[in-house]
This record gives structure tokens, sequence and C-alpha cells, in this order.
């Protein structure tokens, strides 16, 4: 097959940048919040809405994955013979929207704003993957066929932990079978600045019950008598790190290799403005493991956090008691060599080994996901580099990620195929939280790098 003109691609996607801005407002109108089950009928709507724009663009298949959580979503085009194989994966599903209060239009009415739109999911990651949408479609309907051929798959659990993911990749390892995978669930490094991320990391999610007296008692007739789980739980979790922000948990950093200076020099010569990182958190100062940038620390080290903690009365006003239970959510996040399982049980024994007596410790594991460090020599991280510039017009520098996507690293394993991770986010993008937005510029050229990516492989 003879490459097509890129350039009819482009103007196609100049023409239709409006439109394709619309179909993302009315993919955002669906609340796909995977972790409440109240919306799993919306999950299956989601999907279907996904089916319904890739059917329109001449996939040679597309079908809906069911698994025993939420669905997913599979295409492919595959008129390139001789022509690479492209695997793109991305997720339809999207976090809560508590506090609701907080966001200044309607998370699921999705508004324009400062060249911005403005809704849950459109950046993380329903606008992500409809980049790739938009991109082959800019192929079909330009030249009726794409130049490489390209497999899309969008599940509907990653924000869940992506649990029934890896079972449905063992059912349909031939089906995902490709030479080079692509996930757009990144952000760049700042405005305008094309950015490949080349590292994630991994992530362990368990609870830790610790429960006392059968159920709550009077804190006059015996407090002092008892051990509070509270107060057990509230000392537990202070001697989770020292007081310079080490993980204190034996074991904990045994498998985790030191930055190479190279490395360490390539993090260091991107215009990164601590200051402004500050300010854009609202926190008061900067803080973290000693001996690290806040770039290394948040991209290259491991980390442990209560992400929740419950337990007692917090009602409005007072109430005298000894609560029976409380409540953590601890997570960390994992690099290189560092395996959740194994994290996990080693978290496990501390917390039964620093439980005071009088209470009972029981950790219940939730999720995990494995990090990811990119073979950044392959070739076609060049060929990548060049597409994302082409399209942006600026070099294209590599960064890592702290956060963890668990797809990513399988299917590099299950494959052996390297990952390139082209996300269109920005950093100060809100995903998770309340006025969630996408850059519609970014939209667009998003789309364009899209484009270029799959040209630049038909060409390998
Ligand atoms: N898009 C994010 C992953 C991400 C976050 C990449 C921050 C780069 C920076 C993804 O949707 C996500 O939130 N993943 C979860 C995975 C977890 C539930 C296993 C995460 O990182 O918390
Ligand atoms: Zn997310």
């Amino acid at each position: 097959m003879t490459l097509v003109p890129m350039q009819d691609v482009l103007a196609f996607i100049d023409a239709h940048r409006q439109r394709f801005v619309d179909e993302l407002a009315e993919w955002t109108r669906i609340p796909a919040i995977s972790s409440d089950p109240a919306h799993a009928g919306d999950m299956v709507k989601n999907a279907e809405h996904l089916i319904g724009l890739v059917k329109k663009l001449g996939a040679t298949k597309t079908e809906l994955w069911p698994t025993p959580g939420h669905p997913a979503v599979f295409a492919e085009w595959m008129d390139a013979p001789g022509k690479p194989t492209l695997l793109i994966y991305g997720h339809h599903d999207v976090q809560p929207i508590d506090p609701l209060n907080e966001w200044i239009s309607p998370p699921f009415e999705p508004a324009v704003r400062d060249g911005r739109m403005w809704g849950r999911g459109v950046v993380d990651d329903k606008g992500q993957v409809l980049i790739h949408v938009k991109a082959i479609e800019s192929f079909i309907a330009t030249h009726k066929k794409l130049p490489i051929n390209v497999k899309l798959i969008v599940e509907g659990e990653e924000e869940i932990g992506s649990a029934n993911l890896d079972e449905l990749m063992r059912q349909k390892k031939k089906e995902l079978a490709a030479d080079f995978v692509c996930v757009s669930d990144t952000a760049m490094f700042g405005r305008g600045i094309p950015s490949l991320c080349v590292g994630l990391r991994g992530l362990m999610y368990i609870e830790v019950h610790v429960e006392g007296p059968a159920q709550d008692l009077h804190s006059g007739s015996f407090g002092g008598g008892i051990m509070n789980p509270v107060n057990a739980l509230a000392k537990m979790i202070a001697r989770l790190h020292d007081d310079e922000g080490k993980i204190t948990v034996p074991g904990f950093y045994d498998k985790v290799v030191a930055l190479t200076e190279p490395e360490r020099a390539e993090i260091k010569s991107l215009p990164f403005d601590e200051e402004e990182w500050r300010k854009s958190t609202g926190a008061p100062a900067v803080f973290g493991e000693k001996g690290y940038s806040t770039l290394e620390r948040v991209w290259t080290r491991p980390t442990l956090d209560c992400n929740g903690f419950s337990g007692g009365f917090s009602g409005e006003g007072s109430k005298t008691i000894i609560p029976a239970r409380a409540m953590a959510k601890i997570s960390c996040r994992l690099v290189p060599h560092q395996e959740p399982e194994e994290i996990a049980d080693l978290v496990t024994r501390y917390f039964e080994k620093i439980a005071p007596p009088g209470v009972k410790v029981r950790i219940v594991r939730l999720h995990g996901g494995r990090p990811y460090l990119a073979p950044t020599d392959h070739p076609v991280f060049e060929v990548a580099k060049r597409a994302f510039s082409k399209a942006f017009g600026k070099p294209t520098v590599f960064i890592r990620e702290g956060g963890s996507i668990p797809f990513v690293r399988t299917i590099a394993d299950v494959t052996g195929k390297p990952c390139l991770l082209m996300g269109f986010g920005q950093p100060d993008e809100n995903a998770h939280a309340p006025n969630e937005w996408i850059d519609l510029e970014n939209f667009h050229l998003g789309i364009k790098s899209a484009a270029h990516l799959y040209d630049e492989l038909a060409r390998l």
C-alpha cells in the first residue's frame, strides 16, 4: 500500500475540529463512574456509545467484551497487510465526582470556558480515547483506510484497579497481539510541550481494620481501661515514616534500584518550576523523602500514603465514646522491581508487628498494579517523538509520571513490545478532582499527533 498524503488528513482534522469537540461533550454526558454500582447500567451505555462511534469508521471488527465487572470495547482495522499493528489502549470509566459542590459547572454537563472543556472524564480518559478514534476517522474519511493495522481496547475498570483485565488479556491474547502499544492516559510536562512518558509507578492498595471492644463504649466508664482503636491506628500510621519522609516498613526499599546519574541529569534538565508546582497544589510547602528533588520523588521513588481514615464519631458536636473500631485506606506507589504482592506482605507484617496489645488488626487487600519503565533505546521512541513534535511544533521530551496504569506493564510483559505513553493532558488538569478539564488545543493537536504516529509507523 502506498502512503497517503498527510495534508488531506490534517485538513480534515482542522475542518472537523468543532464537531470532534461536540462529540467529546456528548460522550462526557454519560456518568460512567465505575466504582459506584448504581452506575453499572451507565457503564454499559458508555461502552455501547463508543462502539457506536467506531462502528461508523469501517472497523473490521467491533466487540463488546463482557467481564465479571464492567465491559471493555474492542475494535480493529486490519487492512494494511505488511504494515505494523498498533494496539491502542484507553479506559472509558471515570472517577467519582464528590465533592459535588466544588464543581463550577456540573461534572456531567460539559462546558467550554477559556479554551478548555470542563467535565468528569474529559481528559481522564474519554478525551484521550476520542483523540485516537478521531485520528482513525480522519484517515478513513480521506483515504478509506488506515496506513497501519490498528487495534483498540478500551476498558471500563481502570479507575478501580483493572481487576478483571489480566484475565481478559489471557483470554484475548491473540486478539491483542501487536507490534507496538500506545496508551494516551498521561499528561504533558507543561503547556505546549509534547512529552512521551517513559515511566509509571505501580500501586498496592489495602485497608487496615483495627478492632477493639465489641461496640462503642462510654468513654467515662471505660476510657483509660482499654485500648482505643482510633488512638491505636493513628499511632501505627504515624510509625510508617520517619521524620525525613523515609518509609520505615522493613524491607520496603530492598528491591528499589538507585537512579543513575544520567537519569538524574535528564530529570534535572527539564524546566520544572517547583514553586509554581507547589502553588498549583495549594499546599503551604513541598515535603518528601530527603535526598531527592520533588520530580525525582514524584516520578521515581516509592511512597506509602494513608488515603482515608475512619472511626469513631465525626458528626456535629461531641460524643464521648471509645470507638469499637477504626479503619485506614493505605496505598503505596511502587517503582521498578517492587511487586505489589510482596509489598502488601511487608506492610501487613509490619502492621501486625506494631499493633499495640488490646486491639486486633485485619488487613484487606484491594488491588495492585505493577510499575513500568520503557525501553527508550528502542527505535520506535524516536518515531513517536517525531510524530508528537510534528503536531505540536516543538521538541518532544521524555518524562515519567507518578500515576499508575496497570495495563501498561501487563501488556509489555505479555507481548514483549514497547509501550508508547503519548498523553495529552496537563499537569493541573484536575483529574480525579472537582473541575477536571482538557485543553481543547491539546485535544486538537492530539488528534494530529495520533495521525502522525500512525503515518510514521507506516514508514518504519
Ligand atoms: N490517568 C491515570 C494515570 C495517571 C495518573 C498517569 C497520574 C499519570 C499521572 C489513570 O486513570 C489513573 O488514575 N490510574 C489509577 C490507577 C489505579 C486505580 C490502579 C491511579 O494512578 O491511581
Ligand atoms: Zn484516573
